[in-house]
């Protein structure tokens, strides 16, 4: 019988041990995974940042959201799949976590 190649395990672990560091991570700090939501699925159209336009015309800022969007419901939506009845603008669907973490990143930017 072959020996198991005994190099790769501490390889393993260690990819292991960030999985493990990165998810608490996540949970530590949901704004910031939010923000990363947010910016992978949203940010080629809209500004996410403090600052900034928003690279498609028309999509309005993130941080600008708060002045049409009650907060304490926009986990719902995200949830629920938003929107905006503007064919421009995919369908998207949260999971529950990632919605409130979405959400406490955009409460963290609003102006
Ligand atoms: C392909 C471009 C595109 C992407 C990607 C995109 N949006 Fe949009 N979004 C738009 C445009 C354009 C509008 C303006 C629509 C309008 O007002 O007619 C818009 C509007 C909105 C609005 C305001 C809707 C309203 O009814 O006022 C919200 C909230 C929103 N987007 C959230 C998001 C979120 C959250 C994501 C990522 C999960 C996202 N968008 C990704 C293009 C995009």
């Amino acid at each position: 019988m072959q020996r198991p190649p005994t190099t790769i395990m501490p390889l393993i672990a260690s990819l292991l041990a960030l999985l493990i560091l990165g998810s608490a991570a996540q949970a530590q700090d949901p704004a910031r995974h939010g923000g990363a939501l947010l910016k992978e699925f949203c940010s080629s159209c809209h500004a996410i940042g403090k600052t900034g336009n928003s690279p498609m015309p028309g999509a309005p800022p993130f941080r600008e959201l708060g002045r049409s969007f009650d907060f304490d419901q926009f986990p719902r939506l995200l949830q629920r799949g938003i929107s905006s009845g503007h064919p421009a603008m995919p369908e998207f669907k949260f999971s529950d976590d990632d919605a409130r973490a979405a959400t406490a990143y955009l409460r963290s930017i609003q102006q």
